[in-house]
């Protein structure tokens, strides 16, 4: 790459510049040479990084750096003279005959230089494509025998391809934060390799403010969203001399850095060439939970508890007092305390950031049975883990430290710890559970079952209801009964124990609160009928929707749907209010969302500024939430079939409210009968095996929701999607930015301000694997909400289905049918037991 570009260059010095006896690039410079303040810069062989005088912020001192060459926001990479600004422009940097770089003021007195242990022939420096300045002899392009390098002392920077830690024996390598963005000199923080405990470190001064936990072969433990990743590829290499970790960049047109911030946090940054700008990718320390210590020995952090700190299992505060007042520096105990005479056991505590170790080992060689063992046989060793957590498992840490600190307790990530109990623990433990003690998941099981009896009760009882109806329709679309089978008397439904507080209201007062039905009250036209925004005399807001008369429900029918949908109580659900029957006149009565539906804001500019980023993952929680509840939570297990903005309401606080739930279940009437009437559904929110074969499950419900979830991240619809690149729908585009590593430049550009890039990025990963081509490959709302709060691995999605439908059909709104697809409802499974 470099000699093609040289070459022309070379030829055109060596013709016309003959005083010059070796013929150099633009990105070098050769001994004797300068490069002065007067706007003159060297860039590299590809133009992405620049190099010369600067000043950084707001400050007027000059300094000699390197920056990004070919973005306007060029950030500065590197600087020589940190702590040492020239006042004016009178600086000059060259290469001396050694290969030592200098750095003059006008006076002609040294300001900063490089350092060398060897000298060079014919040394040049080079600015090399990578952001390293790198100081050579002319003949000699081998990085090996490189005599100085920018890389080896970076400043605030870590840039890809760096080596950052011992990356030899007596040459550590650290990063260090700026004074402040006027002045790059060493400020206050800096990120290490502890190359004893094989852990990346922020370090305040010299107090360790932040720690990731040993490198476990894959990652840390205490960073979770350093995962293997389209960006980039990471590494942690280590023996006994050496300990150092490293990334490299897929493409090194990607511009994504990590920048040590003057607050001490590391910041990994990505330019998003759409918007012009960079954005914060991802954060450590992220929480509070990554502050140091914050719970004391065996105290755990989980940053989904309040108070954040508690004991591990089997644990209890020293001191109750203290820690009962927050202050948990104390730590915990172990409830019954070890006697190692007797003999000890291993409790698994699951999911945890490993703790620190002052006196520990590895050995990288070991199972994970001699490490159990070496751990088991030495009274003082407190704790084991595996080393490396490729394949099975294998290597070995060990803790000889009493008291272990900084655990950090998530969900999903982090690893398996294994902690010495007394043997009366252990063993009850291992009874309990296998042994783990992660995350208290015997009360949580407990728990669920007693609530799934519960819910298996209710549903049975619901669920023989349903049979009933079902068998009913099925009698007459079939034309035989099979009434005869069943017993009237066995649906024990009592009206008694299902009877709930729901107003019924008169059709007068009801027609008054509408002014009548009137047009201007008409708020939109939902499934089953319009709907007109009305008022009670006391002034509270109501959404009335009047059910079509073709809805065709018998009166017990729709009172028993009535019940059951007023059983379906969460707080991103529309809430029923209440419901009139009178002659034929169906009414249900909903709260009134005063902020309309999502439609309202997606696609629109001056509506969808509206949203910042804040709102927008608020609003895809609470979906990820109501439709949780409907699969899953609720004692029926309801599939929505038609999730679309403009199904999902929002109140006052822009809370989202899912509407419609329910009704397509239970207003379907005569469902082959009523299906001719209307599709249910809508194109561009359809999975393929519902749209094309009629088939449905939950599963696409998740896809709906991966279209809703992509569309509110971008701001744009599915459908009607154009971008003059490509003919792909929104889902293509999205599928298409991820697979080239620049999945953020789908986010709409209003957003790009506010916007939290971890969550960002979640919300698009998530929502490509919602809208996966098969249904066993998306995943459950369950596993969405989780992946949704940050937890867990994200598979790799492949590509989604339907990523180029518009060809495939384009009707034009939910109410009509193509013929492309047959509906199949019969064999559509509405609602089931649980
Ligand atoms: C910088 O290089 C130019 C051209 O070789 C030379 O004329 C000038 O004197 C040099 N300046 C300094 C300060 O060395
Ligand atoms: C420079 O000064 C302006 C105005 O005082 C301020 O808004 C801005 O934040 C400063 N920039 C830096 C990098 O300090
Ligand atoms: C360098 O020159 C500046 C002004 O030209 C002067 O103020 C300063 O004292 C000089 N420094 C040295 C070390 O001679
Ligand atoms: C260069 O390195 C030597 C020893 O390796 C050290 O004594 C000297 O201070 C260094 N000079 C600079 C300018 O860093
Ligand atoms: C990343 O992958 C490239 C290409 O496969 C490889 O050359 C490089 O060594 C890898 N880097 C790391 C840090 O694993
Ligand atoms: C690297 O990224 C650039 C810019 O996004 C793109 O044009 C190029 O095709 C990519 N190269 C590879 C090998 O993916
Ligand atoms: C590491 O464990 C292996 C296997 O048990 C053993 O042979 C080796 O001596 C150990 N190494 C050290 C440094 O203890
Ligand atoms: C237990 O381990 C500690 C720390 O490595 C060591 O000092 C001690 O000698 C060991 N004790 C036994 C009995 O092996």
């Amino acid at each position: 790459m470099k000699g093609l570009v040289a070459l022309p260059i070379l030829l055109f010095f060596s013709c016309f510049t003959s005083s010059f006896t070796t013929s150099l690039a633009a990105d070098t410079i050769a001994a004797n040479q300068n490069i002065t303040d007067d706007g003159k810069t060297i860039v590299s062989s590809g133009g992405n990084y620049g190099m010369g005088f600067f000043s950084p912020g707001n400050s007027t001192k000059r300094y000699f750096g390197i920056w990004y060459n070919k973005i306007s926001k060029g950030r500065v990479v590197w600087v020589a003279n940190r702590e040492t600004p020239i006042a004016d422009k009178s600086g000059v940097f060259k290469v001396d005959e050694r290969g030592i770089l200098m750095l003059y003021n006008q006076n002609n007195s040294l300001i900063w230089s490089s350092n060398s242990s060897r000298q060079a022939r014919n040394p040049v420096a080079q600015l090399l494509e990578t952001g390293n300045l790198v100081v050579r002899n002319v003949d000699d392009n081998s990085l090996e025998n490189i005599f100085w390098q920018s890389f080896h002392h970076p400043g605030n920077t870590f840039l890809p391809g760096m080596k950052v830690g011992r990356i030899a024996p007596g040459l550590d390598v650290i990063i260090s934060s700026w004074k402040s963005a006027d002045d790059p000199s060493p400020g206050k923080y800096v990120f290490v390799v502890d190359p004893k405990r094989l852990e990346l470190v922020v370090n305040d001064n010299s107090d360790l403010r932040s720690r990731s936990g040993p490198w476990n072969g894959i990652g840390f433990s205490g960073l979770p969203y350093l995962k293997p990743d389209p960006i980039y590829n990471y590494t942690f290499v280590f023996n006994d001399e050496i300990a150092y970790f490293t990334y490299d960049l897929f493409n090194i047109s990607v511009i994504t850095t990590l920048v040590l911030y003057e607050d001490g946090i590391m910041n990994r940054l990505t330019w998003i060439d759409r918007t012009n700008n960079w954005i914060v990718y991802a954060s450590a320390p992220a929480d509070n939970c990554d502050n140091y210590n914050l719970c004391g020995a065996y105290g755990r952090c989980n940053i989904g508890t309040s108070p954040a700190c508690s004991c591990l299992n089997r644990f209890v505060p020293k001191n109750q007092a203290q820690w009962q007042k927050a202050d948990w520096s104390g730590g915990c105990i172990r409830r019954t305390p070890l006697d190692c005479k007797i003999g000890d056991g291993f409790i698994k505590y699951s999911n945890v950031k490993l703790p620190q170790g002052n006196n520990w080992m590895v050995n990288i060689s070991m199972t994970t049975e001699e490490c159990r063992a070496e751990c088991l046989k030495n009274c003082s060793c407190m704790a084991y883990a595996n080393s490396d957590l490729r394949g099975k498992g294998s290597g070995c840490f060990i803790w000889f430290d009493q008291d272990l600190i900084d655990i950090r307790q998530y969900t999903d990530d982090g690893q398996d710890l294994y902690i010495r109990m007394a043997a009366s623990e252990a063993a009850a433990a291992n009874q309990d559970q296998g042994g783990s003690e992660g995350n208290n998941k015997v009360g949580v099981v407990v728990g669920s079952i007693l609530a799934s009896l519960f819910v298996v009760c209710l549903g049975i009882c619901l669920f023989i209801r349903k049979k009933k109806k079902q068998r009913k329709r099925d009698a007459t679309s079939h034309g035989r009964s099979r009434m005869e089978q069943i017993p009237e008397n066995s649906f024990p439904i009592s009206h008694q124990d299902e009877d709930l507080d729901l107003p019924h209201y008169d059709f007068t007062t009801l027609a008054k609160a509408t002014n009548n039905f009137s047009f201007t009250n008409f708020l939109g036209e939902g499934g089953f009928g319009p709907v007109y925004k009305g008022v009670f005399n006391d002034g509270q807001e109501i959404a009335v929707k009047r059910l079509s008369k073709e809805s065709r429900q018998g009166l017990d029918e729709f009172m028993n749907e009535v019940k059951c949908i007023a059983q379906l109580q969460h707080r991103n659900l529309v809430k029923l209010l209440g419901y009139c029957i009178q002659q034929d006149e169906k009414i249900l009565i909903y709260e009134y969302m005063p902020k309309k539906s999502l439609d309202f804001y997606i696609n629109d500019q001056k509506q969808s500024k509206l949203l910042d980023w804040p709102k927008r993952i608020h609003i895809i929680n609470g979906i990820s939430r109501g439709l949780l509840y409907l699969h899953q939570d609720s004692r029926l297990r309801i599939i929505h079939r038609d999730l679309k903005p403009s199904n999902i309401l929002l109140d006052d606080e822009m809370n989202p409210k899912i509407s419609d739930f329910g009704m397509a279940r239970s207003f379907g009437g005569n469902e082959t009968g009523a299906n001719t009437k209307r599709v249910v559904g809508t194109y561009g929110y359809m999975s393929p095996e519902y749209a094309i074969d009629g088939l449905f499950s939950i599963k696409s419900d998740v896809f709906s929701f991966g279209v809703l979830v992509l569309e509110i991240v971008s701001g744009k619809r599915n459908r009607g999607f154009n971008h003059p690149g490509h003919q792909l729908n929104l889902l293509g585009h999205a599928w298409k930015l991820f697979k080239e590593g620049k999945p953020l430049e789908l986010v709409d550009n209003l957003v790009v301000e506010t916007c939290n890039l971890t969550e960002v990025m979640r919300s698009i990963h998530v929502g490509l694997l919602c809208v996966q081509h098969s249904p066993e490959d998306r995943p459950s709302m369950s596993t969405v909400v989780l992946m949704l709060s940050g937890e867990g691995t994200l598979p790799q999605p492949t590509e989604p289905g339907f990523f180029t439908e518009r060809k495939l059909i384009d009707a034009s709104s939910s109410s009509s049918k193509p013929e492309s697809c047959s509906v199949n409802e019969v064999t559509i499974t509405l609602i089931d037991a649980r």
